[in-house]
């Protein structure tokens, strides 16, 4: 059965994104894993814990804990990512995560001074929603270039709702009200 990683980088209880990703993912065909970002213990890394990582990548000890999001990511055959609008971006608990997953010779390789992917995913959907327009568009923007450029995903396809803290749009109701475009 396929593999389908789901990221919640959802902050609110009552988030809509996290409301229209669920629907977007019950679509897709296979077993869904959740990640909740809120409940892992995701930190920036830090001058002891990035030494701590490199020492295992140089060592090949790719089935350390430390190394667990990295590994997980690269084995998933569908990824779903369920990102905020946020200050332009996405919550910095799903950059946190991307540290954690951007580890050369799990999720990708840099043989000759350039990145080759290793993941297995073959589609990679980026779901937000915005209070405002999405006019800058940093969050999708950079996840799409990681995931073609790094870990060797080439479809990405992103789903946004925006404006929708001018609109009675709710967690319940966003499926059905909210207006959803599809980006690539
Ligand atoms: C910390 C924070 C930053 C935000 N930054 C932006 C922003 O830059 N542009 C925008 O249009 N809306 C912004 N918003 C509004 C959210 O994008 C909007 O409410 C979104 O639908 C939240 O998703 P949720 O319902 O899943 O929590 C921000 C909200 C928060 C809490």
């Amino acid at each position: 059965m396929s593999k389908i990683l789901f990221i919640n980088a959802c902050v609110r209880k009552e988030s809509r994104t996290l409301a229209l990703a669920r629907e977007i993912a019950k679509q897709l065909q296979g077993e869904i894993t959740e990640v909740n970002l809120e409940r892992e213990q995701l930190a920036p890394l830090t001058e002891q814990t990035l030494s701590e990582r490199e020492a295992l990548l140089k060592n090949g000890e790719y089935g350390a804990p430390m190394l667990r999001y990295a590994r997980q990511f690269a084995e998933a055959d569908e990824i779903v990512i369920a990102a905020p609008y946020w200050d332009l971006g996405f919550p910095a608990l799903l950059k946190c995560y991307i540290e954690q997953i951007c580890a050369i010779g799990v999720t990708f390789a840099y043989p000759e001074g350039k990145p080759q992917g290793l993941c297995r995913a073959r589609r990679l959907s980026y779901v937000t929603t915005a209070g405002g327009k999405i006019v800058h568009d940093f969050g999708y923007a950079y996840v799409k270039a990681l995931a073609n450029t790094f870990f060797g995903i080439g479809d990405t396809v992103c789903f946004r709702a925006e404006d929708l803290d001018y609109t009675p749009i709710t967690a319940e109701n966003v499926v059905d009200a909210a207006a959803v475009t599809v980006i690539k």
